[in-house]
């Protein structure tokens, strides 16, 4: 049976601050998770062919250039985009926009960032993705919150609703190996 991995870049310099979106490179612990991921993903996979596919934003490729595989880029694998509050802090957030704050806790699959997006805009844009990973064979995605929430309810049947508060952590693989009905799962924390 195939595999599909999925794993959120390393941590990175936004992470470490709270800011949410941009375009930063991996902190020191992030890095680390680059080093260790070659192994894990090579022990798990042994010699069957697997292919690497990133956003096209410097975190997810700086977590996958350890890795001994063949990498593509999607644009349509890029985080969520967060328009006018690209760059800031949840804080500054509630701050600047309490109105939209608020809104998005009300609904927050179908809140749009002014200027940008929201979870049912991603999942829309995400479709030839996941039309191109029901055709592949062995995938490892290294990707962003927000868009492994959506590829992953894909493969759970998970709600739209529940959709954006999925817990998807940082230094974590989850592999899922497709079924006639639904995923088997596995998780693998990196002590990092
Ligand atoms: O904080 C990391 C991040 O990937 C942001 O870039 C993104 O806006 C956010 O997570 C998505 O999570 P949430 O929808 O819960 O704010």
């Amino acid at each position: 049976p195939r595999n599909i991995f999925f794993s959120r870049h390393g941590e990175s310099k936004y992470n470490v601050e709270g800011k949410i979106g941009g375009d930063s490179l991996l902190s020191p612990r992030g890095m680390q998770y680059a080093k260790a991921l070659p192994a894990l993903i090579t022990d798990n996979i042994g010699e069957k062919p697997l292919t690497v596919w990133t956003s096209t934003l410097k975190r997810t490729i700086q977590t996958a250039q350890y890795l001994p595989y063949t990498k593509l880029t999607w644009k349509s694998l890029d985080e969520l985009d967060a328009g006018v509050c690209d760059a800031m802090t949840y804080e500054e957030i509630e701050q600047a926009y309490p109105d939209d704050y608020a809104n998005r806790d009300e609904d927050k699959f179908n809140y749009r960032y002014r200027g940008g997006e929201s979870y049912r805009d991603v999942v829309v844009r995400l479709e030839p993705v996941i039309m191109e990973l029901e055709r592949q064979e062995n995938i490892l995605i290294i990707g962003h919150q927000a868009i492994l929430r959506c590829l992953y309810a894909y493969f759970h049947h998970l709600p739209q609703a529940d959709l954006p508060y999925i817990k998807i952590p940082l230094h974590t693989v989850i592999k899922l190996t497709p079924k006639a009905y639904g995923c088997d799962e596995e998780r693998y924390t990196l002590p990092i």
